[in-house]
């Protein structure tokens, strides 16, 4: 939601940013700008509508020059993308410049007050109260100016702030959204998100809630908004570039999608200890585990339908009543929470705004909160009392793919290590899980080579413009995963029912232009499923079924029939049936060519409620 980039140092900062916002535009992409401080001191500031190719266009006839700057690429909320509502926006004299990624949520009271104080506004946008505000709160001290300004601010924010008037300077503030600094060797960065740093330096401070940076080239000066001096610890990143690239894939989406094997392999690394999970490092304690009662899973989008997914796996291998809400309902429900209640928040980018707040809500009212996480440092990460590394490395197409695999894993551990604890699953039961899932990343790269026939599939389906998806049980979850996969990156409309569920209502939909996606797979609910397709294609709708190597009764039901290898373990099947779900919705958006890594009115991230 909105990607922010920085520079101060001896460089010339043009190509820093621009080079910066590339590696963030996944967080947004309805306009993008920037603002350098020139050699005389002077502050320019450049930007337009659109992508960064715009930006690039349009100053390519310029010579700015500068060592320090800002950067912006915006994602709207407030204000259509134009090029009058893009950032940097400035104070009425020019001397000071604003990047914002959030929403200022009382800004309309601030305007009014500066509009009694004369200042104009040019834009639509919330964020343009604080430069003006800045500049009417300064007395010669720009970090002083922006702390009274963030004092009257509600809402959250991350900022980045230069003036001419102090020009050896940045200033940055966070306050639900995320920053970074980075520090180089006499020059710093920041950036809304690790990736954008990751060609210049590892060594990086995260700015806290209500923190705020001066930053010059060779130091970075922290307090918070009371002005007492607050000391960070400078992390070290062990990301490297290479991961933050396409390497040779067409788009991010399909490279992580190929890399989800290694996600696996990895987590099985670190979490599998002589054939055993070994989540000691959570410090969970055994008393609290043993006596617990009830867990909810919490999460948005993609990591709520691994949530649900967590639901059936821990119920049925740790005997525990799990509840999923999408956090930006059980933010405002009434919670029925007690201290033998563990609450799992699950996000990739861990700072998702509704999720954050939906944590903080239980936090003292539960036992303890354990968030599933991939970005370390991140927000989430911060504040969660136990945190679970999905180490997927950085992913940056839009539409998530390996962070639910890494989500999936987790569960599938957590389950695992919950059960043991609580004495319902056996040495036994644990070491046949184990080996199963040892073999998945295998299986998953049979799929993988597989590749040419999901595409195939696509092309005979890419013309429809409707899709219904089906499954059962622990595969319903990843029926709602494929259906969104598809109609946010191709803009197809699809849906996902159980499947049982259908004769209630979607029955309705169906004929020979409506679709239908299945997943009918070997285990408990087989039978049923192909009950139900039969339902379907009696409707005279097509149907492509995911099913089981070697089952041959199904090509007779089926139109288009993909195998997926058997596992003897059924209730591990989501780990191999999102992945020709997650091709197939590649495949259909890139035959249609559509912006497969960043598709329309979507963000990364979404930091904004
Ligand atoms: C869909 C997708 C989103 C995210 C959701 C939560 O492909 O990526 O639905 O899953 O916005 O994001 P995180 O996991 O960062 O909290």
């Amino acid at each position: 939601m909105c990607g922010i980039i920085g520079y101060i140092g001896n460089k010339n900062v043009l190509p820093i940013l621009i080079q910066g916002l590339k590696k963030l535009e996944y967080r947004g992409y309805d306009s993008v700008g920037i603002a350098i401080l020139d050699k005389n001191n002077g502050i320019q500031i450049e930007k337009c509508r659109g992508r960064i190719k715009n930006l690039e266009e349009l100053i390519k006839n310029t010579d700015i020059e500068g060592t320090i700057g800002l950067g912006h690429t915006r994602w709207a909320t407030h204000g259509s993308p134009n090029d009058i509502n893009a950032h940097p926006h400035f104070s009425k004299s020019g001397e000071i410049a604003i990047v914002h990624n959030g929403i200022i949520e009382n800004y309309l009271a601030i305007k009014d007050i500066l509009l009694s104080y004369g200042y104009q506004f040019i834009s639509d946008t919330d964020t343009e109260v604080l430069p003006h505000l800045i500049q009417h709160n300064y007395q010669g001290d720009l970090t002083e100016a922006v702390k009274k300004s963030l004092k009257m601010a509600k809402g959250s924010y991350a900022i980045g702030v230069i003036s001419s008037k102090e020009p050896n300077k940045i200033v940055a503030a966070k306050s639900g959204s995320p920053l970074v600094i980075g520090i180089g060797e006499k020059e710093m960065y920041l950036a809304s998100d690790i990736p954008a740093l990751l060609n210049y330096t590892k060594k990086v401070i995260f700015l806290g809630e209500n923190e705020i940076a001066t930053i010059d080239k060779n130091d970075v000066h922290i307090i918070n908004l009371e002005g007492e001096e607050i000391k960070k610890k400078i992390i070290y990143i062990d990301w490297d570039a290479e991961m933050a690239e396409k390497g040779g894939y067409k788009h991010y989406m399909l490279k992580e999608i190929y890399q989800q094997p290694l996600v696996l392999r990895e987590n099985l690394e670190k979490y599998i200890n002589l054939g055993k999970v070994n989540l000691s490092y959570l410090q969970l304690a055994q008393k609290e585990v043993i006596s617990l009662e009830k867990i909810h899973i919490i999460a948005c989008g993609t990591a709520s339908y691994a949530a649900l997914v967590g639901k059936y796996i821990i119920e049925s291998i740790a005997g525990i009543p799990v509840e999923v809400d999408y956090a930006s309902e059980f933010r405002y429900k009434t919670k029925l929470l007690n201290k033998k209640t563990l609450a799992i928040v699950i996000s990739q980018s861990g700072e998702t705004a509704d999720t954050i707040a939906a944590m903080h809500s239980c936090q003292g009212k539960v036992w303890t909160t354990l968030a599933i996480v991939n970005v370390r440092g991140s927000t989430i990460s911060r504040e969660a009392d136990h945190v679970m590394y999905i180490n997927a490395g950085p992913e940056i197409g839009v539409a998530s793919t390996k962070a639910f695999i890494g989500q999936l894993i987790s569960l599938y551990l957590l389950a695992i290590f919950l059960g043991k604890t609580k004495n319902k699953l056996s040495e036994q039961d644990e070491k046949e899980i184990i080996i199963e899932i040892s073999r998945i990343p295998q299986k998953i790269e049979t799929i993988l080579y597989q590749n040419d026939k999901i595409e195939s599939i696509a092309n005979q389906f890419s013309k429809y413009q409707h899709f219904l998806y089906l499954a059962r049980d622990v595969n319903f979850p990843i029926a709602l995963e494929g259906a969104l996969k598809l109609k946010e990156i191709s803009y197809i409309h699809a849906e996902a029912y159980p499947a049982g569920e259908m004769k209630h209502g979607p029955i309705a939909l169906l004929d020979d232009n409506f679709p239908v996606v299945a997943i009918a797979l070997r285990d408990k609910v087989y039978d049923k499923m192909i009950n139900n397709i039969k339902e379907v294609t009696t409707r005279e709708a097509k149907v492509i079924v995911l099913a089981t190597e070697g089952d041959e009764q199904i090509a007779k039901i089926g139109d288009k029939v993909f195998y997926i290898p058997e596992i003897s373990i059924p209730i591990l099947y989501p780990l191999l049936s999102v992945v020709p779900l997650q091709l197939f919705a590649y495949h259909i958006a890139n035959i249609l060519g559509r912006d497969v890594d960043k598709p329309r009115n979507l963000a990364k991230s979404v930091t904004v409620e």
